[in-house]
C-alpha cells in the first residue's frame, strides 16, 4: 500500500514508520523533515498535501499539538492551540483526504488515554481525545466508497518517559512497537469507527 504519514519524525510516527516501511510505500509529511510539508493547522495547507502526494491508500496521524496547563491558568486560547491542531488538523485531514483516497482506503487518526483516566494540567487534551474518538465513530458511518476511519489511544509510551514521565506519575508505559502494532491492524486489517486503545 502507499502511505501518507503525517507526523513521522515523532516519537509515535517513528515507531509506526519502522513497524510500517518494509512491507509498505511510506510517504513521510510534516512541518520540517519529511518527503512533503504540511501544516496541520492550515487546512489550504492540507489540501496542497493530498495535491502533491497523489493517489494514496491510507493515511496515517500521529501528530497534534495540545496546551497543558492547570485547568485554573487555562484560557480560551489555550485551549484553541489543541482545537486548531490536533482536533481540527486531524479532523480536516479526513474531510479533505475523502476525496483523495483510493477506494477502500483507510484513515488512522491518534487521541490518547487521558479522556479516559485524567492527568493534572490535561483538561485540554482530554477534550480534543473526546471528541476525536467519537469523531471516528459517527464518520465512519458515512465515509463514501468503501473508506474506513480508526483512532489510536495509547498511554505514554517507554520513549516518552523522559518527556512526558512527570504529567504521567503511577501510568504504566508501553513499548512504541504496541502502539504500531495498533496502526498495523487499522491499515492491514477491515475494522471502521474503532477506537484501539493501547496500553490500558
Ligand atoms: N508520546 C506519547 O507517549 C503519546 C501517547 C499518547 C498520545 N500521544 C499523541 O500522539 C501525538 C504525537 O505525539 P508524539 O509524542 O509522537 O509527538 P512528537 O514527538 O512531538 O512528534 C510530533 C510530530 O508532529 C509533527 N508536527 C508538528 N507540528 C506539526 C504541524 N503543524 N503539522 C503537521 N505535523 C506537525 C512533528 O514534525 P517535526 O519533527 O518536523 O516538528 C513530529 O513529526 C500527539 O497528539 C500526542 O498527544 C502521544
Amino acid at each position: 500500500m502507499k502511505i501518507l504519514l503525517i507526523g513521522a519524525s515523532g516519537t509515535v510516527g517513528q515507531a509506526v514508520y519502522q513497524e510500517l516501511a518494509h512491507d509498505h510505500e511510506i510517504i513521510t509529511a510534516g512541518p520540517n523533515q519529511a518527503d512533503l510539508k504540511v501544516d496541520i493547522s492550515d487546512p489550504a495547507s492540507i489540501k496542497q498535501l493530498f495535491e502533491n502526494a497523489g493517489k494514496i491508500d491510507a493515511v496515517i496521524s500521529t501528530t497534534g499539538q495540545v496546551h497543558f496547563a492547570p485547568l485554573s491558568d487555562m484560557n480560551h486560547e489555550n485551549y484553541q492551540i489543541g482545537l486548531d491542531s490536533k482536533l481540527m488538523g486531524q479532523i480536516n485531514l479526513v474531510l479533505i483526504g475523502q476525496h483523495y483516497l483510493n477506494d477502500g482506503g483507510s484513515f488512522t487518526l491518534i487521541s490518547g488515554i487521558i479522556n479516559h483516566d485524567p492527568i493534572p494540567a490535561g483538561s485540554a487534551a482530554a477534550t480534543v481525545n473526546g471528541a476525536l474518538d467519537s469523531f471516528v465513530l459517527a464518520a465512519s458511518t458515512e465515509l463514501p466508497r468503501g473508506l474506513r476511519v480508526n483512532i489510536v489511544s495509547p498511554t505514554m509510551l517507554e520513549e516518552a518517559v523522559e518527556k512526558y514521565g512527570p504529567a504521567f506519575k503511577g501510568y504504566k508505559p508501553v513499548p512504541g512497537k504496541d502502539v504500531a502494532l495498533a496502526f498495523r491492524k487499522s491499515v492491514d486489517g477491515l475494522q471502521t469507527g474503532r477506537v484501539f486503545k493501547v496500553g490500558y
